[in-house]
């Protein structure tokens, strides 16, 4: 061959290379046609270029090395595109499809009721108190009759008791209020007691912004010897400050609950307009919580405790008021059995 037929040749061995490269769809066939035409082909015009006129012998290998470097530019520029295939398509096989966990869940939080509850628990449990949790469903025996309330005495028609079909008529209940857990922990444990009871209680009440056939209290006893109606407002004045702070104070006024002698309403002066009146506490300055004194006599005998060795005092009142008045919310009802999220995530 003479040196414009081996340079021709040259060409051509480009442009296979080229077209080769283009089709191929594998970095393994880019191997088969460096092979083939570079290392093959290309190689062997390369030992022709002795046999050429001394003359031409720089005009071919400067077409050699041309064609030589089109077909490896080619192979190459393909190797790329198909290397960045190949690694496009495992991304895509391997793709981990995240949305698949839906569109993320919200964190929430304890419904205001129960923060307040737990809130309860702590502050009594600073003052070294334990908790107890008496049963929802209650016999007449520890809701009525062991706290002081014989049989067809009129405070019970103040109950609007809730019975249940069991056993004997009107002898399953749900408790009107936690007071019976006072008789079940003095029927289990021997004093000096020093106990808050929290949990449900049951009215034949209608619902409305101010009841609740269900509702919460939270009831506290301590039995030991020596107790005085200073040691009540003493612990109600301490415990108060803590749920409400320093700039509130306690009111007890006279009542009547059978199983403490003497009794009291229990009220809190309003934190909102520091006792002026206002629309929260129906302009009187204060605020209604529940009631307390000291246990009577009656109710020591009926679990077998000596009243003339022991004496105690027992308070207790609702629990849903505190959120109420605290995040100025009207009724019970948006609190207790609306369950909206959008209203109960602002608290
Ligand atoms: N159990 C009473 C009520 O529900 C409140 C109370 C508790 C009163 C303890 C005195 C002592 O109204």
């Amino acid at each position: 061959m003479n040196a414009d037929e081996l340079i021709e040749r040259a060409a051509e061995m480009a442009e296979l290379a080229e077209s080769g490269a283009n089709r191929a769809t594998s970095v393994a066939q880019l191997g088969e046609i460096e092979r083939d035409v570079v290392r093959g082909s290309l190689s062997d015009i390369k030992k022709h270029i002795k046999d050429v006129d001394g003359s031409d012998k720089a005009r071919v290998g400067q077409a050699l090395s041309a064609a030589e470097a089109r077909a490896k530019a080619a192979l190459e520029v393909r190797r790329i595109d198909l290397e960045s295939e190949a690694r496009a398509a495992t991304v895509e096989a391997e793709r981990l499809d995240l949305t698949a966990l839906g569109t993320g869940y919200g964190v929430g939080h304890l419904h205001p009721v129960t923060q307040v509850w737990r809130e309860l628990e702590d502050i009594f449990c600073g003052l070294g108190y334990e908790v107890f949790y008496g049963p929802e469903a209650e016999d007449d025996w520890h809701n009525f009759e062991a706290l002081n309330f014989p049989p067809g005495h009129p405070a019970r028609a103040m109950q609007d008791t809730l019975y249940l079909e069991l056993g004997d008529a009107e002898q399953v209940l749900l408790r009107t209020h936690t007071s019976p857990c006072q008789i079940r922990l003095l029927e289990t444990q021997a004093p000096p007691i020093y106990a808050v009871m929290p949990g449900r209680t049951f009215r034949r009440d209608t619902m409305d912004a101010r009841h609740s056939p269900v509702f919460h209290q939270i009831e506290a006893l301590v039995v030991d010897r020596d107790i005085t109606m200073g040691d009540l407002m003493g612990t109600i004045d301490v415990f108060f400050r803590a749920l409400f702070g320093d700039s509130i104070d306690a009111r007890f006024l006279p009542s009547y609950f059978p199983f403490t002698e003497p009794s009291a309403e229990l009220g809190v002066s309003c934190p909102f307009c520091d006792r002026s009146g206002c629309r929260t506490c129906s302009n009187t300055g204060w605020i209604e919580l529940g009631g307390c004194g000291m246990v009577d006599p009656n109710v020591f005998t009926a679990v077998d405790l000596d009243p003339e060795e022991w004496s105690g005092f027992a308070f207790g009142f609702g629990i849903d008021r505190i959120p109420l008045l605290r995040n100025e919310i009207d009724t019970l009802h948006t609190l207790l059995w609306d369950n909206d999220v959008r209203f109960l995530s602002q608290f």
